[in-house]
């Protein structure tokens, strides 16, 4: 298949390439190189510096391809609170250009990343697709929001789609292949990498009096790579006739934020320095993905169900 994947000289966008090239595909990179970064660009694939406001440049890039993956995003929780104006422009907008060009160029499939932030903080801990949707920061909002165009331009102008709805993204290319290093993250991996390398004292772990085992938060970290594949599955049974869908990527496995820690500790071979603060705003404490959905209308399953192994190729790129 001809494939734009919009988004895909950043971190995750990098991977999906990687994913979708070694499965034959020919894909070209729209990326306006914002956070994404050239040095992601895996291998000879073809490259168009483009923004996605820009309306006819991306309408050029669009022409002749059977399907689009868009990860082109703003995703800082934190912000898209304070400017959210950044995210409807960006996020929205941005993502009706790119359905508006499919439509305009005939291209019919579209793999989106959506966010585990679209279910917001639910009362259950293990999230399948049916919990309700409800959002608590503008960046979920703009996902869900996206979600739901992508339901009217199915209904209306037969663009089928899948959602894809990360839980917490984590990992590098464990071949090194992709050598860009996500810049400024804010999320816990990230953060304790620099702890390891000196560059922060210590980490701050955001409450440690949830009703959690040890009383810090449980998250699901999915490998990257894991991700990048269920985006090739998905534009190819899309490509089958599969019907639109919104689907959760995780392990279903939940690991704690102390848990983290002691992963990491046991990889680079030393103590990691912590303290534990106020918690954090919006954050609930439990989040595992059910992956039941993906697992049957993909064929989907993680590789990598170890930490540990996870950690080892963060460790690898730092
Ligand atoms: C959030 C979003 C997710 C988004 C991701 C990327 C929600 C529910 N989730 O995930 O959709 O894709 O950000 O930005 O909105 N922690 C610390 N100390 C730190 C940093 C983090 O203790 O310095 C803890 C947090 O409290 C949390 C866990 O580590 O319990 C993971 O945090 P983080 O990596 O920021 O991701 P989420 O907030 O889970």
């Amino acid at each position: 298949m001809k494939i734009l994947v919009v988004g895909g000289a950043g971190y995750i966008g990098s991977h999906v390439v990687k994913a979708l090239m070694l499965k034959g595909h020919d894909v070209t990179v729209y990326d306006n190189l914002s956070t994404g970064q050239e040095i992601n660009l895996f291998k000879q694939n073809c490259f168009v510096n483009g923004d996605i406001l820009d309306y006819p440049a991306l309408l050029s890039a669009m022409r002749g391809q059977d399907a689009v993956v868009h990860l082109a995003a703003k995703k800082a929780v934190g912000e898209s609170m304070e400017n959210p104006m950044l995210y409807s422009v960006n996020n929205i907008s941005g993502s009706l250009n790119i359905l508006n060009a499919m439509v305009e160029c005939g291209t019919k499939y579209i793999v989106f990343s959506s966010s585990a932030a679209v279910y917001g903080m639910p009362d259950k801990s293990v999230i399948d697709e049916n919990v309700p949707l409800n959002p608590i920061n503008y960046y979920g909002f703009t996902k869900l929001e996206i979600e739901k165009f992508m339901g009217w331009y199915d209904r209306l102008k037969g663009i089928k789609f899948v959602a894809l709805r990360y839980f917490n993204a984590v990992g590098y290319d464990a071949d090194g292949d992709i050598r860009g290093k996500e810049l400024n993250s804010q999320n816990l991996l990230p953060i304790i990498m620099e702890v390891v390398s000196g560059k922060r004292d210590k980490l701050k772990i955001f409450g440690n009096d949830y009703s959690t085992p040890d009383g810090t938060c449980i998250r699901d970290y999915i490998h990257v790579s894991d991700l990048a594949s269920a985006h090739v599955l998905a534009l190819e049974k899309l490509a089958q006739g599969m019907e639109s869908q919104s689907l959760n990527l995780g392990t279903e496995k939940g690991t704690s934020v102390l848990e983290m820690v002691a992963a990491c500790s046991s990889v680079v071979g030393h103590e990691i320095p912590v303290e534990f603060a106020p918690r954090r705003a919006g954050d609930p404490a439990v989040l595992v993905a059910s992956a039941n959905k993906a697992r049957k209308l993909l064929g989907w399953s993680p590789k990598y169900s170890d930490i540990k192994d996870i950690v080892r190729t963060v460790y690898a790129i730092n």
